[in-house]
């Protein structure tokens, strides 16, 4: 019998607890408000795995986890979804786990602890596991060595390498840069990394800032994401939707206007949805960022993470929709 086909989009990343308090307003250092509890799975490249599957995409994930109770949790979500994972058992660790406050303007705070995450490891990512994907999705919510091995590994194999930098971290080496074809970072993540690299248009002295980004002009954005390195580089702009730069030109995509309840995820909605739309408009990088656009939009309007993805039904009537 031929071997199975190799899924078309994998995800190496982090599978993560989701606990998440909804609270009227974020609590103030030293006070306690009330607030409703809820938890599920998440974790940045869980969900952008469960994205990309949800919104058609034949779709591998790949982590780790502990040996505990959010582990079957894990085992089980996949399971019932019909989506693909190899989860790395790590039993000396604990599954990841994130303390999530969701305001009621829809807004979060986030702190994660790895865990299992930081325990995965380039000998847990054989060559093999890579062969026949057409895009390989990673983040940095695993141990960083996993991130360039992932990368390097994926590009050997043909796929095309994208690398969310979330969340970004004071020991992310810049060099990793090499091995992305297409860089996903939000507003945070990209200023940063123009700091990180010396690129600020005011000099080392003026460091860029979030503000500075809100007023660019498309020209100077497009020659900063160019400076960056990578190809295809995309900047993720919450309701202002998001600027894809190529070498061709950049193009700003704006967001589709939807009543949001919990904004937890939004990246990670965007970067599984290009991820899956990469494959099925054959590699066009601007209709894989609309559906990116799309499934962002949509997994808003719920609350959760990987619970809150659209299926591949929601999205084809969201966009017949919005014409
Ligand atoms: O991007 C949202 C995710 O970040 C949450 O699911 C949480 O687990 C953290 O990893």
């Amino acid at each position: 019998m031929p071997p199975p086909p190799a899924p078309a989009v994998i995800v190496v990343g982090s599978y993560v607890q989701d606990l998440t308090w909804r609270c009227a307003a974020f609590p103030q250092a030293g006070q306690t408000v009330l607030g409703r509890f809820v938890t599920g799975p998440g974790g940045k490249g869980s969900n952008q795995a469960v994205a990309a599957g949800r919104a058609g995409a034949d779709t591998l994930f790949v982590g780790a986890v502990g040996a505990d109770a959010f582990a079957e949790v894990a085992r089980r979500f996949y399971a019932d979804n019909g989506i693909a994972a190899r989860f790395i058992p790590k039993p000396k660790h604990a599954t990841g786990t994130a303390g999530i406050l969701v305001d009621d303007s829809g807004q979060n705070e986030i702190v994660v602890a790895l865990g299992a995450n930081e325990a995965l490891a380039p000998r847990d990512l054989p060559a093999a596991l890579f062969a026949g994907a057409r895009i390989v999705v990673t983040q940095l919510e695993t141990h960083l060595s996993a991130v360039a091995h992932t990368l390097r590994a994926a590009r050997r194999a043909g796929a095309a390498t994208v690398l969310n930098p979330a969340p970004m971290r004071p020991d992310f080496d810049p060099a990793l840069l090499r091995h992305v074809d297409i860089l996903i970072p939000n507003e945070t993540e990209f200023v940063a990394l123009v700091n990180q690299l010396g690129l600020a248009p005011g000099g080392a002295r003026r460091p860029y800032t979030e503000a500075a980004l809100a007023k660019e002009k498309p020209a100077a954005l497009q020659a900063l994401c160019r400076r960056l390195g990578p190809p295809v580089v995309i900047v993720t702009l919450g309701k202002r939707g998001c600027f894809v730069s190529q070498a061709s030109g950049g193009v700003a995509i704006p967001a589709h206007v939807v009543k949001a309840v919990d904004t937890t995820g939004a990246g990670d909605a965007f970067v599984g949805g290009f991820a899956s739309g990469y494959v099925r408009h054959e590699g066009d990088i601007l209709a894989a960022a609309r559906q990116g656009q799309a499934v962002a939009a949509l997994s808003v309007t719920k609350f959760g993470t990987a619970p809150a993805m659209p299926t591949a039904a929601e999205l084809a009537r969201f966009l017949r929709k919005a014409g």
